[in-house]
């Protein structure tokens, strides 16, 4: 990533200058050039401080998403939960596992649990959680069927032809709100029809144009 990518003010100018230096009328054909099927960290799958498994808590005891990520649908990052949400089960349940020891330990200590990043963008793209689940993105649109995964692994490339494909067409992606992190499911019609109904009613237009995401 750091290699692809590296994270230095000077590739954020250029890339601005880029930016405002190509504008509007290059839109096409930028698009075109940088939708090559280019994969950005697809399948990265670290090892954990903790083995914590989506597929136990979110699938199986069927805690939905917001339970944990409760910052995703009120601010542009997501962020992991705080050691006190494991601490609401964890203090009664399974309380002398070792497995849980870490989570103790950080929860008497008051340092957080080192869990490692998974989905990064370069810091040149500017990116909106709450933005996206509010209109209707659904999670499993960008990270897959987390709900059915002991550990997280990146599904979706989230390079820039990915999130314009969408920004393109986003009507068969756009779902009630209320269902955004019921990641299992299955529209009862056509998911076109119910997203173009939903963009008409909230105006949605997600931005193509380059300012949109290089800000
Ligand atoms: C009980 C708490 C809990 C629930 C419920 C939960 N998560 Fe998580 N999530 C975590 C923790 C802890 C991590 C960090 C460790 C890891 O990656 O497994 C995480 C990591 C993630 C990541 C990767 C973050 C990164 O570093 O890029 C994504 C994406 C994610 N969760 C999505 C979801 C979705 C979607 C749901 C609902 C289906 C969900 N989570 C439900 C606790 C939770
Ligand atoms: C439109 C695509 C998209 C949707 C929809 C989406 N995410 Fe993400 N998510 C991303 C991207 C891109 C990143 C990396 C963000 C960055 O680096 O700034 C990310 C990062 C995360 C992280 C890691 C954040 C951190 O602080 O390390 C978590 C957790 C997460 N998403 C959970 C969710 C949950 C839960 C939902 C549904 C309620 C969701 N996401 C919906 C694209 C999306
Ligand atoms: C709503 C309650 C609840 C919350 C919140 C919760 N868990 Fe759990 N967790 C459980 C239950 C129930 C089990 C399964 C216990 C069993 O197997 O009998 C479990 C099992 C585990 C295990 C496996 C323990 C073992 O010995 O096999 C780990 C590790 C774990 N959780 C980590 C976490 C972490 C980390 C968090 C916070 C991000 C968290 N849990 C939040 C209820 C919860
Ligand atoms: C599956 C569809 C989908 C994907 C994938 C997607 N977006 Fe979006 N995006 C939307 C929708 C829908 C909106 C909301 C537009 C509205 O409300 O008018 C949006 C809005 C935005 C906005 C405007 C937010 C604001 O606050 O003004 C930005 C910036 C953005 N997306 C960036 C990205 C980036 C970067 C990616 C790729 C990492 C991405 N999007 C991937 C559908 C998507
Ligand atoms: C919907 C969001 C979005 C829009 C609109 C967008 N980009 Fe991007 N762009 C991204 C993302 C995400 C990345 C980082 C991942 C990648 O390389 O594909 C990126 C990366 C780039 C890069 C670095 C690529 C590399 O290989 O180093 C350049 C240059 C760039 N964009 C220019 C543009 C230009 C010019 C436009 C307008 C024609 C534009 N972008 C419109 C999301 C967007």
């Amino acid at each position: 990533m750091a290699a692809i990518f590296p994270k230095s003010s000077d590739l954020i100018i250029k890339i601005s200058g880029l930016v405002i230096g190509l504008g509007a009328v290059a839109t096409v054909s930028a698009y075109a050039y940088f939708s090559y099927p280019a994969v950005i960290d697809t399948g990265y799958q670290p090892v954990q401080p903790v083995p914590y498994s989506h597929k136990l808590h979110a699938g199986q005891l069927g805690l939905d998403c917001y339970y944990c990520h409760f910052t995703v649908y009120k601010a542009a990052f997501a962020a992991v939960p705080p050691t006190q949400t494991c601490m609401n089960c964890h203090a009664k349940v399974k309380d002398t596992s070792p497995r849980l020891q870490l989570v103790r330990d950080s929860f008497s200590g008051g340092q957080s649990i080192p869990w490692v990043h998974i989905h990064r963008l370069p810091d040149y793209v500017y990116f909106n959680h709450e933005a996206h689940v509010t209109a209707g993105v659904s999670c499993v649109s960008c990270h897959g069927r987390i709900d059915q995964e002991i550990e997280v692994h990146q599904e979706k490339p989230l390079n820039m032809a990915f999130c314009l494909d969408c920004h393109k067409d986003p009507a068969p992606n756009i779902r009630p709100p209320e269902l955004v992190t019921k990641l299992d499911w299955v529209p009862d019609r056509d998911p076109r029809a119910i997203g173009e109904e939903i963009i008409r009613e909230k105006h949605i237009s997600p931005p193509v144009q380059c300012s949109g995401c290089h800000r």
